[in-house]
């Protein structure tokens, strides 16, 4: 069964303060965008990838496919104010038809391994995403002062990929668009139809570069995988 991917990329990156799009910055000589196309582009099952792009990088992002020889056919479509907005300009290209994944461009260390038992579960029940359990105890504040502590065994942090059947999506945002919702990830806008979001455990080397520290911890899964494979040699 084959999946297409929408990643949004079209951010302006504030919370990384580079002074461009953080998904330009460079891991091990690679940018962040090119490490994750990469992970879809090796992927056989993965049959279409649409990249939401700000118009001010499309000639900087273009330079670099070609750079990097990425092969399959990749369709730009123009990011918009909101993730949610880019989403939505990337999902009204799309035929309804079998699964879509959502990944976020600034999370390159998705796994194949995920990638694979999320797009199954969406098969099965409509819609499925990643998350991990959370380590930290986590306290509702307000004002400066804890209101209350919050279970942490129902509590997970949830990433990308969210994955659907396209249907089942487009229905969601455009109920989100009539309604002016606008949510935080893509299985909020699905949850408000009532639908159940399955959730399949993924890793916590799954992150997310948003702030400079992420970088640090980006450079040491690197590390580790670049360790691995010596290892495998
Ligand atoms: N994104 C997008 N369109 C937007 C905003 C974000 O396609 N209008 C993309 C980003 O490029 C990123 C993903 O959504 O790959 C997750 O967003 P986030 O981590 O918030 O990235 P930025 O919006 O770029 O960062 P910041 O919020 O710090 O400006
Ligand atoms: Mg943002």
């Amino acid at each position: 069964m084959t999946y297409q991917v929408i990643l949004p990329a079209a951010g302006q990156g504030k919370r990384m303060g580079a002074g461009k799009n953080k998904l330009l910055l460079e891991l091990n000589g690679i940018p962040v965008l090119i490490h994750t196309l990469r992970v879809f582009e090796q992927d056989e099952a993965c049959s279409n990838i649409i990249v939401a792009i700000h118009p001010q990088d499309e000639a900087e992002f273009k330079a670099l496919f070609t750079k990097y020889n990425v092969a399959k056919a990749i369709r730009l479509v123009p990011g918009g104010k909101e993730r949610q907005d880019s989403i939505y300009n990337a999902l009204r290209t799309v035929e309804i038809d079998g699964v879509i994944l959502v990944h976020d461009a600034a999370r390159p260390f998705i796994s194949q391994e995920h990638i694979n038992s999320l797009t199954k579960m969406a098969e099965e029940t409509g819609a499925a995403i990643l998350g991990v359990p959370v380590k930290d105890t986590i306290k509702k504040v307000i004002d400066g002062v804890v209101v209350e502590t919050v279970e942490r065994s129902s509590l997970w942090a949830v990433q990308t990929p969210q994955a659907f059947r396209i249907s089942l999506l487009t229905e969601a945002y455009e109920r989100a668009e009539k309604d002016y919702f606008l949510g935080t990830d893509d299985a909020s806008l699905v949850e408000r139809l009532g639908h159940p979001v399955s959730v399949v455990e993924g890793d916590y080397d799954n992150i997310k570069l948003t702030t400079p520290e992420d970088l640090y911890f980006a450079e040491a899964i690197l590390e580790k995988r670049k360790r691995l494979d010596q290892g495998k040699k």
